[in-house]
């Protein structure tokens, strides 16, 4: 394979945003990396182009029938200038764990990394530098393929784009509201609740937006059989600390493979602290609540980081963790992983990848 990148740059660059005016994913950078794969020639044309709407017939396979794949990443401006990806090859690896899923060709992860790298070198200037925010990288593999039978596509394309984002939560980094959602469900065994494909997110959308309606923030999907056990937040993995024991779902194939989930398992087991990953039950979170042992819960994703949970209703009850503030815990792991995100705590896992300019 050519892994030539060919740079066009934009002769208009847009202006940026103050850093304290970013919310979640509504910027985008000056530029966009892209990529085609066909039959003939796998993955070939690497480029990076002004960003901008592209063009694709009505009977592109993925408008269809689903065929995506797409990843969520962060470049950080750390101390010194410089520019942090983390853990960017187990990005690289889970997109292809979804292509798999989903009948589309891998990637080769060096290829992943470098179009990121590039990428992010070319529009450095846009990685915010405030507290709290960060630049997002959204990765995303189409079916291309102009054909209306059910089948694998022939051809893809692979985008990377670039958001500068702050708080992905309106309420900011202060504890969420969780709904816990009892008729809908998000997946079942066997099918694509580990793969990070659009159709998992929009079968959510429903219960989402009837729970913003009621003023929570995010709803929690329970197991798609029984209704009992916890399994993920629309937005990120779920961790829920009871009797000083952190527990999160288990990765049985239902719930997302999180990269932030598997760095705070690591980091409590460094530090000693009990981590779990076992089924829990809704009644077993009320329970605890009940007895006075649920002692914190949050949400943990690269969008979402570290998001403490302040309040979950079920049904007609209503409990508040930690009187509605943010734990102990949640704030170590929190700042921990924050600080070794921006370079300012030794990283000891190797979770870190630094950008060398390699676009100059
Ligand atoms: C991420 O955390 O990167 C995601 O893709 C979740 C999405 C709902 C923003």
């Amino acid at each position: 394979m050519n892994n030539h990148i060919e740079i066009c740059e934009t002769r208009e660059r847009k202006p940026r945003p103050p850093d304290q005016d970013l919310g979640f994913g509504d910027v985008f950078t000056d530029h966009m990396f892209v990529m085609q794969y066909n039959q003939e020639l796998g993955w070939h044309d690497q480029k990076i182009i002004p960003y901008g709407p592209m063009s694709l017939p009505p009977a592109a396979a993925c408008f269809h029938y689903g065929q995506t794949a797409f990843e969520g990443l962060k470049a950080y401006r750390g101390a010194g200038e410089r520019i942090l990806l983390f853990r960017p090859w187990d990005n690289a690896r889970r997109i292809n764990a979804t292509g798999e899923r989903l009948c589309m060709p891998p990637i080769p992860k060096e290829t992943f990394l470098r179009a990121v790298e590039t990428l992010v070198t070319v529009d450095r200037d846009w990685i915010p530098s405030a507290p709290g925010t960060s630049l997002y990288i959204r990765p995303v593999i189409i079916a291309t393929e102009e054909h209306l039978a059910l089948k694998p596509s022939s051809s893809y394309l692979f985008v990377i784009m670039l958001s500068p984002v702050g708080s992905y939560y309106r309420r900011g980094i202060a504890p969420t509201r969780i709904y816990v959602e009892t008729e809908q469900v998000r997946s079942v065994p066997g099918g694509v609740g580990a793969a990070k494909t659009g159709g998992n997110y929009a079968r959510g959308l429903q219960a989402e937006v009837r729970a913003a309606g009621q003023g929570y923030d995010q709803v929690l999907w329970l197991d798609g059989q029984k209704r009992e056990f916890a399994e993920e937040v629309g937005t990120s993995n779920v961790f829920f600390m009871i009797d000083d024991v952190v527990i999160t779902p288990p990765l049985h194939g239902t719930i997302m493979p999180g990269i932030t989930r598997d760095s705070v398992l690591t980091l409590l087991r460094e530090w000693g602290v009990a981590a779990e990953e076992r089924e829990i039950s809704v009644q077993e979170i009320a329970d605890a609540h009940q007895a006075g042992s649920l002692q914190e819960a949050f949400g943990a994703g690269t969008a979402a980081v570290i998001s403490p949970i302040g309040e979950i209703c079920w049904k007609d009850r209503c409990m508040q963790i930690n009187r509605g503030e943010t734990g102990p815990v949640t704030r170590r792991i929190y700042e921990t992983l924050t600080g070794i995100q921006l370079g300012r705590i030794e990283d000891p896992f190797g979770w870190t990848t630094e950008v060398l300019l390699l676009a100059e």
